[in-house]
């Protein structure tokens, strides 16, 4: 039942605040100051080092992770592709701990990676949305996303809610190694609280959005350019767009421009650029001048903050709600996804089935 909505990912890409909100209180329950995990759970007291492994959009989930566990942990974090991973059979030093992200929980690549570090690592954990799934039933602690049945291809909802629990994750590896001060993560806790709310303001710019979209789907090539968290998030955006729309998009660094990408700019070139008012924000603009120096249309998604102070000459701007520096990634994700969807609506694509995909890889 798609409850009104044209296609199930439009449905799926609204559910994001609920769906969230579920993923936060199960492991921050109301009136706790801290972050609780099921069953004997995981001290990071005890560990040395994370690998993280997972395809598609899980993979990108665990590469925006790595900024959390490094970040907010000091934890050194390793993330691979599992198909790369399972066949270069990497060593997995002591007290490692590997994590697998599916959504399904039955992508081939990614079970036989864990199978791999079976007896290896020195636990096998998992973030998944369906726990009865092959790769909860085979890890040691099994993290269930709570995203409920996801239906179109592109995944959605299960994105923003294993970044979710990932950022959950990262802060109660921070309270293990006290590498941030209760008052810290204190305030971590309190901004995620408010990250539904967050996401609802981020919904309701769905209008300009659309507008944007309609341009970009007139585009044979984009380009996504994001700095620190914004990176991944930036890979995230261009497989949206790929997956649903069929537009070839690609995400670079910001900071990679330079190294070759710029050669691609001209005025048919539309480049995304997402870019919070953070500490990285000057020089992801300055990156995004040098693309407007070249005449590529540039489209801004940032807050009101970022907006004021960089609009000029840029080609269309998306306007987020403030937010806490760690939830960014969560909260750009909207417009990466509502971008994607009004492009392939407008193209007159099959958004919930799009053209040789499957919503669950079982074979290699
Ligand atoms: O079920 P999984 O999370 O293991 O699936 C991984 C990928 O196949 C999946 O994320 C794929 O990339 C999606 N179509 C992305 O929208």
């Amino acid at each position: 039942d798609k409850e009104g909505h044209k296609h199930f990912m439009a449905k799926e890409i609204a559910e994001q605040p609920t769906v969230i909100a579920e993923a936060i209180r199960a492991y921050l329950p109301s009136g706790s100051d801290e972050v609780r995990l099921p069953g004997e759970g995981l001290d990071f007291g005890q560990v040395d080092r994370l690998t993280m492994v997972a395809c598609g959009t899980a993979y990108f989930a665990c590469l925006t992770a790595k900024y959390w566990f490094e970040q907010l942990a000091r934890i050194p974090v390793e993330v691979d592709i599992a198909s790369e991973f399972r066949y270069r059979e990497p060593p997995i030093p002591d007290r490692t701990v590997a994590l697998f992200v599916s959504q399904s929980g039955e992508t081939a690549d990614t079970l036989a990676a864990l199978r791999y570090c079976e007896g290896k690592a020195d636990k096998i954990v998992s973030v998944v949305n369906v726990p009865e799934s092959s790769i909860a039933r085979e890890s040691q602690l099994a993290l269930e996303i709570h995203a409920g049945v996801e239906i179109g291809v592109a995944s959605t909802k299960a994105f923003t809610c294993q970044l979710s629990v990932l950022l959950m994750l990262a802060l109660k590896a921070a309270q293990d190694r006290g590498t941030l001060t209760p008052e810290q993560i204190a305030d971590h806790l309190s901004a995620l609280r408010g990250l539904p709310a967050l996401l609802n303001a981020a919904l309701d710019q769905e209008d300009a959005i659309r507008t944007a979209a309609q341009k970009l789907s007139e585009a044979r090539d984009v380009l996504f350019l994001g700095r620190g968290a914004m990176y991944p998030l930036a890979h995230e955006g261009a497989l949206k767009l790929k997956e649903i729309s069929y537009i070839h998009a690609e995400a670079y660094a910001s900071g990679e421009l330079k190294h070759g990408p710029i050669a691609l700019i001209d005025k048919h070139m539309p480049v995304v650029v997402m870019a919070p008012r953070d500490a990285l924000f000057d020089k992801s603009i300055s990156n995004m001048q040098e693309v407007m120096a070249r005449k590529g249309k540039v489209l801004l998604i940032s807050d009101d903050d970022g907006i004021a102070e960089a609009q000029d000459g840029v080609w269309s701007t998306v306007r987020m709600p403030h937010a806490h520096p760690s939830l960014t990634p969560i909260l750009y994700a909207v417009p990466a996804q509502l971008l994607a969807y009004h492009t392939a609506v407008a193209k007159g694509t099959d958004v919930d089935q799009p053209r040789n995909l499957a919503k669950s890889v079982t074979v290699e």
